[in-house]
């Protein structure tokens, strides 16, 4: 049994809580910090059996019944906890991004190397049952050499501009998962990124320096290219689809619905809209991403997302941000790290 201890009880740190306590059999937690842990929360963490929280989660890292730590804290303390939390001996589940500073993830690279620390990064859609059986097709052969990927993600609703001016920009905020899905399915890294960009959702998100539409073409280091499309609202909901396209066929998923019924009538023919938001569509990937996790804490291997996975995602990230500012493609070498 593997005992942990939750830093952030937001939105994240909730779900991550919930699959823990519903899901993950070999894992307990025994405190949750935030440092405005409301009445509220307290008592939904007490309904869901954690017995101890605290404002402050230096109490978790000093507490030595505590293995491990989930850090689902606000992105601009992860590195900070990180590097904390991996003196004090915890393995680590780090939310996404590490940090959006390269100077900052080359820190908590630095003290892992050497360490037994496991550390994992919350790319939780790797896990997603829909991408992971993509993933296996390829890797099964079933595809062949691959030569297209293509992403689509689109949210259902566009953040609020003072959360764009913050979060470091559509391409680090929420590109950010479909880079590391485009790493995923391709099984390399990234070479090139040229990006066509725009606001056309909202203006005020414009105002804040950010954009909310995008066409992401990536040249992969197998020689594959890959195509990424953004939007911050799509009318009909969390549009979540991949595919991949190789010298012997395509492996393609569509969105998950609550149900897959068909209603046809004299008016047409329709089915369900997309499951709402990330809440309702990822949740099973929470919980086997965390379970992994876990895993690999009990067996002593290795996490299947570490620190580098954590990094390459940013790297991409900023590449996308000097090809809109720059108006070219840029080659992911042109990125110090
Ligand atoms: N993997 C995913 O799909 C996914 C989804 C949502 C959020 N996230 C990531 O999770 C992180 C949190 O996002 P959220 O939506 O839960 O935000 P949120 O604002 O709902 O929650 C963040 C919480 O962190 C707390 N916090 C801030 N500083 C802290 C500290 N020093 N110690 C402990 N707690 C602290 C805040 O009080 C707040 O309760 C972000 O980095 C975000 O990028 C990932």
């Amino acid at each position: 049994m593997v005992t942990v201890g939750i830093i952030g009880a937001g939105r994240i740190g909730k779900v991550h809580t919930e699959s823990i306590c519903n899901y993950v059999r070999n894992a307990k937690i025994k405190m949750v910090a935030d440092p405005f842990m409301s009445e509220e929360t307290e008592k939904w963490l007490k309904g869901m059996g954690v017995a101890n929280t605290s404002k402050d989660y230096h109490e978790i890292l000093n507490d030595p019944e505590i293995d491990a730590v989930l850090i689902c804290s606000s992105t601009n303390t992860h590195s900070n906890i990180s590097l904390e939390a991996i003196a004090a001996g915890k393995h680590v589940f780090c939310e996404k991004p590490i940090d959006h500073d390269l100077a900052k993830i080359k820190e908590v690279v630095k003290a892992l190397e050497g360490s037994s620390i496991k550390y994992q990064v919350g790319f939780n859609r790797r896990f997603d049952h829909n991408f992971a059986a993509v993933k296996k097709a390829v890797v099964d052969g079933k595809i062949g050499e691959t030569h297209i990927i293509k992403v689509t993600s689109r949210d259902p609703e566009p953040p609020s501009a003072e959360y764009a001016a913050v979060s470091g920009g559509m391409f680090l905020d929420m590109t950010i998962h479909d880079f590391d899905m485009v790493r995923f399915l391709a099984g390399c890294d990234a070479e090139e990124i040229y990006v066509q960009s725009a606001v056309l959702v909202d203006p005020a998100i414009g105002e804040a320096g950010d954009v909310d539409t995008a066409v992401i073409t990536i040249k992969m280091e197998n020689g594959a290219i890959a195509v990424i499309d953004n939007s911050r609202r799509a009318a009909y909901g969390y549009d979540q689809r991949a595919e991949v396209f190789g010298s012997k066929g395509m492996a393609a998923t569509s969105n998950d619905t609550a149900s897959s019924v068909v209603l046809s009538t004299q008016d047409g023919v329709t089915g369900e809209k997309p499951l709402y938001f990330f809440l309702e569509r990822y949740m099973q990937s929470f919980a086997t991403e965390v379970g992994c996790f876990i895993d690999a804490i009990e067996n002593d291997t290795d996490t299947p997302l570490g620190v580098v996975d954590g990094l390459k995602p940013v790297l991409m990230g900023i590449a996308a941000k000097k090809s809109v500012e720059e108006h070219r493609p840029v080659k992911l070498s042109e990125i110090q790290y």
